[in-house]
């Protein structure tokens, strides 16, 4: 380094330390509370302050939206009513002490013919792009139990666990093995176990949509809730995968447009 060099170095670190004490960022250096702190500013001596009735987080949906239960708003009212409770409008935000009566493990209602129990149509209009996400969340979380068929035998089924529901009436491969289970000989393949439980035959393909949800939500008997790992769009999303799966076993290639059967064919899929 040559004198000049050097020179000019500790200049250059002279003004910087000088300067700097000047523009300090006093922006990250202001007063605040950590959380539960005590101060005198309020009358109950809390800094953090209790949240406003009625405060939603971002992104959050309401209890009585279709979105985030799959019921039906008929449901709700009914549920409410029950519950002796003055029944909310649907999209009216709930208060503390009503969801204390219904957030927790709300049971499945014994649907009635009278009652529309479940939605049948899904929150918002499925893309394809929708569809490819569904199959994708499909096969990572449905497809280990439920099978890539969705006939019910995935590779943890394979390894011993419980037989799944199967989504479809009757087998859809002929190496498929009949495992419906011993105590629902009464049961045929590809109906909701659910359903069955109120007396109702139902097949998976009939099942409204938003018992799906539930189902996914809420888990059911040997199937364990997802609701932590999938958000709600993405189970709607899952569910119209399913009912892909569902269309791909129950319709007539014959009746398929000729550019898809041609795909069909060219797979070498069923004449
Ligand atoms: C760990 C294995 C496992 C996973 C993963 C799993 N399921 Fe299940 N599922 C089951 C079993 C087992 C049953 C049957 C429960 C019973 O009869 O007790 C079932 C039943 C169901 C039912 C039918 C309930 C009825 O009325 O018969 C639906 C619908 C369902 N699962 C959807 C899904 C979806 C969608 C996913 C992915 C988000 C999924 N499951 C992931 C094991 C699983």
């Amino acid at each position: 380094m040559t004198t000049a060099t050097r020179n000019f170095t500790l200049c250059a670190l002279a003004a910087l330390a000088l300067g700097s004490a000047g523009c300090r960022q006093r922006m990250s250096d202001q007063p605040y509370y950590r959380p539960l702190e005590p101060t005198e500013f309020f009358a109950d001596k809390r800094a953090s302050r209790p949240i406003e009735k009625g405060t939603i987080h971002r992104g959050q949906y309401l209890e009585t939206d279709p979105m985030a239960t799959g019921l039906a708003a008929e449901e709700w009212a009914r549920i409410y009513a029950t519950a002796s409770a003055p029944a909310p409008k649907p999209d009216a935000p709930m208060g503390d002490a009503d969801r204390a009566k219904v957030a927790f493990g709300a049971p499945r209602y014994k649907p009635t013919d009278s009652t529309k129990v479940y939605v049948d149509e899904y929150p918002f209009a499925i893309t394809a792009s929708d569809l490819k996400r569904g199959q994708e969340r499909y096969t990572i979380y449905c497809a280990v139990c439920h099978g890539a068929l969705g006939n019910g035998q995935g590779k943890i089924w394979e390894r011993g666990y419980l037989t799944p529901t199967s989504f479809h009436e009757g087998k859809v491969s002929a190496t498929e093995v009949d495992a419906t289970p011993k105590n629902s000989e009464l049961l045929p393949l590809g109906y909701s176990r659910g359903y069955n439980l109120w007396n109702h035959r139902v097949s998976m393909a009939d099942a409204p949509v938003g018992y799906y949800f539930e189902v996914i939500t809420k888990g059911y008997g040997g199937m364990p809730s997802y609701s932590a790992q999938i958000a709600p769009d993405d189970r709607w999303r899952i569910i119209a995968y399913i009912r892909v799966l569902q269309m791909s076993q129950r319709t007539d290639p014959a009746k398929l447009p000729a550019d898809v059967k041609k795909l069909l064919d060219e797979a070498g899929g069923k004449k």
